[in-house]
C-alpha cells in the first residue's frame, strides 16, 4: 500500500515537472507567427526570421528554447532586452515554434532548371 502511494506521488511530480518546465511543449507556431510580428522582431530579423543587415538568422534551426529564451530576456547587444512584462513566456515559446517549424530551403542541385 505504501509503495503504491509513494508511486503515485511520484507520478503526479513527474507529470507536474513536465507541464512547468517545458513550455514549448505546447507551444503553437501559428500564434508564435503573430506574436513574432505584433513585438517586432520580423523588423530586424526578417518575417521569416531569415535575417538581414539589422538582426541574425534566426531560422530555420533556431537555437534551443533554453538559450532562445535566456538570449532575448538578457539581450545587451544592439537587439533590445524584452522582459516578460512585456513579451510573457508563452508567446516567446510560441515565437520559437514558429521559427522552429520554418522548412530550411531546397537543395539547389535538386532543382533541375539550376543544374543545367
Ligand atoms: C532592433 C533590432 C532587433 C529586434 C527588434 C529584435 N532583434 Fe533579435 N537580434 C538582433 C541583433 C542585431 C542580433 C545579434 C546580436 C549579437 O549576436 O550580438 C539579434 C540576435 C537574436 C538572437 C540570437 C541569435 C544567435 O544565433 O545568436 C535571437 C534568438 C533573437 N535575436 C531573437 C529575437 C526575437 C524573438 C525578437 C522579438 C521578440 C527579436 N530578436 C527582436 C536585433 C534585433
Amino acid at each position: 500500500m505504501e509503495t503504491t502511494l509513494r508511486y503515485l506521488l511520484l507520478l503526479a511530480a513527474a507529470v507536474l515537472i513536465s507541464f512547468t518546465s517545458r513550455p514549448a511543449a505546447a507551444a503553437d507556431a501559428v500564434k508564435g507567427k503573430i506574436a513574432f510580428e505584433k513585438n517586432g522582431c520580423w523588423q530586424c530579423h526578417g518575417y521569416e526570421g531569415q535575417g538581414g543587415a539589422a538582426g541574425k538568422t534566426l531560422a530555420p534551426k533556431p537555437m534551443a528554447y533554453e538559450a532562445f529564451n535566456v538570449f532575448v530576456r538578457n539581450s545587451n547587444t544592439q537587439m533590445p532586452p524584452y522582459p516578460k512584462q512585456i513579451l510573457s513566456d508563452a508567446d516567446l515559446a510560441d515565437i520559437h515554434a514558429y521559427l522552429s517549424s520554418i522548412p530550411a530551403p531546397k537543395d539547389y542541385k535538386t532543382i533541375p532548371l539550376l543544374n543545367q
